[in-house]
């Protein structure tokens, strides 16, 4: 009974301090890439969250038959490992202040579940809010983090999505602090996501708070702004857009978070493959955020390409750059540096138009100046290409000898050629 009240005591003392602190006070602000929160994250995590595809309408069957799918399907085994439940798992607090799943939706509890899920090989993600509500109007967690965080650890919770809804006052940084320490303070590993959609910079102070900061609103399963979708959310090509001079601040153990992924939930093939191989390429979270149970082939395939995957899971952890674009912005040329020497390719067409191009090696070679340090010459090496998408190695950078044989290549609207590129050895 002490060390609850002592809890409720520390919490609000806590909570009291969030509207004090400034973001940019502090002596210690210079980024540091190399510093982490903890020892979660070391590539991008992946898993699957509940919100994009089914929103409150979440119970104890849909998680649990989305765990067996992702362990019986394929999915853990290609590496999406976190279940996660977003918003409106929660019912009220108990008397002593400790938050307790909703008691229709989840009859067995969320201890039985979570035994569930980590009995199918899985981690468990849960959501909360650092203000009075979640945006679903849930329980939030102010005035509650170390309880909550107990109340977490309790319950063999592996991950925390930590939303920004109702926190009018509040001081973003302080509060994700705050939120974070709680969670260090239980002993046990969780994986911590915050989730303030790029309000308030994450990303500058994010690497010693989280393991990952979304950097947007919320994601629409619309590829451009055709304008049929909430205006609280963003289209792809959006999203896409404002990851522009973020990618020095991605690296193991904290990523930038574009928000969840919508292949499966309504866009074409061609643009599901677009927006999953560019997610992969900015080193962004994997979580699948469609039905696992009824989805067609080609979506399977697409979340399932393990050769794109690991572009995303490479161990240098360096998100992707934009090189160049070409044709009035049409085509965009991303290069992604990857453990051995490798680099992945991607040219994505956002136009509405189909489009072609001339692959000239010669014009690709650089040094990537602000993360990696590491460079493509096509002149003194020659890479081997390999089609992610087509599975086909394609011949080399070479040079032909007749510059008539060199590769025009067709890149449909709204859709990618991504390439692997790996050295010949001599
Ligand atoms: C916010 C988040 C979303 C989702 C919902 C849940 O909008 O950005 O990702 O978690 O809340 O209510």
């Amino acid at each position: 009974m002490y060390r609850k009240l002592l809890l409720i005591a520390l919490s609000a003392f806590a909570a009291a301090s969030l509207y004090s602190q400034n973001p940019t006070d502090g002596k210690n602000n210079a980024y540091d890439r190399n510093v982490r929160y903890n020892e979660l994250g070391d590539t991008p995590q992946m898993g699957w969250n509940s919100w994009n595809k089914f929103a409150c309408d979440i119970d104890e069957d849909v998680i649990k038959m989305m765990a067996d799918v992702m362990a019986d399907g394929g999915f853990l085994e290609a590496g999406y490992e976190y279940l996660n439940l977003d918003d409106c798992w929660h019912g009220t607090r108990d008397e002593n202040g400790f938050i307790q799943c909703d008691p229709v939706k989840f009859p067995s509890g969320m201890k039985a579940l979570v035994d569930y899920i980590h009995s199918r090989g899985l981690k468990v993600g849960l959501y909360s809010d650092a203000g009075w509500h979640t945006c679903g109007g849930r329980e939030g967690s102010l005035g509650h983090e170390f309880q909550d965080a107990i109340q977490y650890a309790n319950w063999g919770i592996d991950y925390l999505k930590y939303d920004w809804c109702e926190s009018d006052g509040l001081n973003a940084k302080a509060a994700y602090t705050l939120m974070s320490r709680a969670l260090k303070a239980t002993g046990r590993p969780i994986f911590f996501s915050m989730c303030e959609w790029g309000s308030n910079k994450p990303w500058e102070w994010g690497n010693v708070v989280a393991n990952s900061w979304r950097t947007t609103g919320d994601i629409a399963a619309h590829f451009t702004r055709d304008g049929k979708y909430p205006s609280y959310s963003l289209c792809i090509l959006d999203i896409l857009d404002k990851q522009e001079g973020l990618r020095k601040y991605a690296g193991p153990g904290h990523w930038n978070d574009p928000d969840m992924l919508e292949v499966g939930n309504g866009m074409s093939v061609a643009e599901d493959r677009a927006h999953f191989t560019l997610w992969a390429m900015l080193c962004a979270p994997l979580l699948m955020g469609n039905d696992l149970v009824h989805m067609s082939q080609e979506t399977r395939a697409i979340l399932l390409n393990k050769e794109v995957i690991a572009l995303n899971q490479d161990p240098l952890g360096v998100q992707a750059l934009k090189y160049k674009t070409e044709q009035n912005g049409a085509l965009e040329f991303w290069f992604k540096p990857l453990e051995g020497g490798d680099w992945a390719v991607c040219i994505f067409n956002r136009s509405e138009q189909d489009r072609e191009y001339l692959i000239d090696w010669r014009n690709f070679c650089f040094t990537d100046t602000e993360v990696s340090n590491l460079s493509t010459s096509f002149d003194t090496v020659v890479y081997r290409i390999k089609n992610l998408w087509t599975g086909k190695e394609e011949g080399t950078t070479a040079l032909p000898k007749n510059y008539n044989k060199m590769k025009t290549v067709k890149v449909p609207s709204h859709d990618v050629i991504l390439y692997r590129l790996s050295p010949v050895s001599e």
